[in-house]
């Protein structure tokens, strides 16, 4: 594998999370955004204004440029794998935004695309590399709670059409609150806890037609095509059950939203911060304490979207494991889908997928340095 000391990297996607990415992005030398591109090229045109891209160029040619080594496809779900292919097959490494594809033969397809191919492939979420989940991770594996029984986690909105200017992808095949979300909370959960051994789901369509308030589409309606309540049980290897409820359709939720995963153990709980960030405070309660602890961050803080494809960089220049991989993303595919395929059959559902936890994030490190 021939690696460059910087990795240049071209976005195709100039929506609206790509600016969380190019401005994250410019906090690591490692990697340097090159150019851009988007099926609108006028997206892709005022995105490289706004965070100084040199190139604005059109899909298939950034696709093929021999000036750019890695793709950041920031595209919408159901164009993740076909675009992610399109770049592997041109002998480029690849970072797919969640989820890596909507459903598991697409995912399995790219994995082996790219191990023919020789080259990478990363995913979002890169939220657990932040210092709240991986604080969490060290405390859990010294032992703070003791063995981990039961966890609660949730993740419910009424969805998101009154903000998204194009929402339509949320309630198409890849999207729900289980693709969307689910992402984040199971990346954080396989992180903390390891492996799930089985899952049990049950999904339903519980607001079938939707009407946009963002501003540019405002009165539209869409049909939903895919659930949009998706809860469930999952047991892990190492013992734990707990639930998880990903909602679109509800309103008011009491839990809190800042520290929205419980995990209880026999020697005490913890709290642990909203998966879809990269900070926030962990706090713990052993039986003997009076109080709840606050844990102070063990963890570099600050990172945000793009820290996944930095540690990509420096997996590919030290020829180590990337931490956001390809294989992890296929683990929480596989879980994703189980949970609509246990509610379909009635049954619960065991992961075909194998997978272990990528290396703790490195303390004591410089921001934006990930490896000595
Ligand atoms: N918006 C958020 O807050 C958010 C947060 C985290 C993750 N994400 C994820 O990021 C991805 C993009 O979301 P978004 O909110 O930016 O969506 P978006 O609709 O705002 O942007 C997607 C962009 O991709 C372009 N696009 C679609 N298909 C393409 C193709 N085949 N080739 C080239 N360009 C293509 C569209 O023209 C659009 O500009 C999704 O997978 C979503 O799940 C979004």
């Amino acid at each position: 594998m021939n690696v460059p000391n910087r990795i240049r990297l071209g976005v195709v996607g100039c929506g609206a999370i790509s600016g969380a990415y190019l401005g994250m992005a410019k906090n690591f030398p490692i990697v340097q955004v090159v150019a851009c591109a988007d099926l609108d090229m006028e997206k892709a045109r005022a995105k490289a204004a706004e965070y100084g891209v040199p190139k604005v160029l059109g899909v298939d040619q950034l696709l093929e440029s021999p000036e750019i080594d890695l793709v950041m496809n920031l595209t919408v779900p159901r164009a993740h794998v076909a675009t992610a292919l399109r770049a592997v097959e041109n002998g480029k490494h690849t970072y797919s935004e969640k989820p890596l594809g909507v459903d598991r033969a697409e995912g399995m397809k790219l994995l082996e695309a790219a191990k023919k191919k020789n080259v990478l492939v990363g995913c979002a979420p890169d939220t657990f590399m932040g210092s709240g989940i991986q604080t969490a991770r060290k405390l859990l594996d010294e032992g703070i709670i003791g063995r981990p029984v039961a966890f609660t986690a949730m993740m419910m909105c009424p969805g998101h059409e009154h903000w998204h200017p194009s929402p339509e992808f949320y309630y198409q095949a890849g999207g729900g609150p289980m693709f969307d979300m689910g992402p984040y909370y199971l990346t954080a959960l396989l992180n903390l806890l390891g492996p799930v051994k089985r899952i049990s789901g049950m999904a339903s369509v519980a607001i079938s037609l939707r009407t946009i308030t963002s501003r540019d589409k405002y009165g539209q309606t869409i049909v939903v095509q895919t659930p949009d309540h998706v809860c469930g049980m999952l047991e892990f290897q190492n013992g734990a059950v707990g639930s998880l409820i990903t909602s679109f359709a509800t309103r008011f939720p009491t839990y809190d939203w800042q520290q929205p995963i419980t995990i209880y153990g026999t020697e005490g709980t913890m709290r642990v911060i909203d998966p879809n960030t990269f900070d926030g405070p962990v706090h713990y309660r052993r039986k003997d304490d009076a109080d709840w602890v606050e844990a102070p961050p063990q963890f570099v803080t600050g990172y945000g979207r793009s820290v996944g494809v930095a540690d990509m960089a420096f997996a590919l220049q030290g020829g180590r494991a990337h931490r956001a991989s390809g294989s992890q993303a296929m683990a929480v595919l596989d879980l994703m889908r189980g949970f609509l395929d246990s509610s379909e059959s009635g049954r619960s559902y065991e992961p075909v997928t194998s997978y272990e936890r990528p290396a703790p994030m490195p303390a004591g490190l410089p921001f934006g340095v990930l490896d000595l």
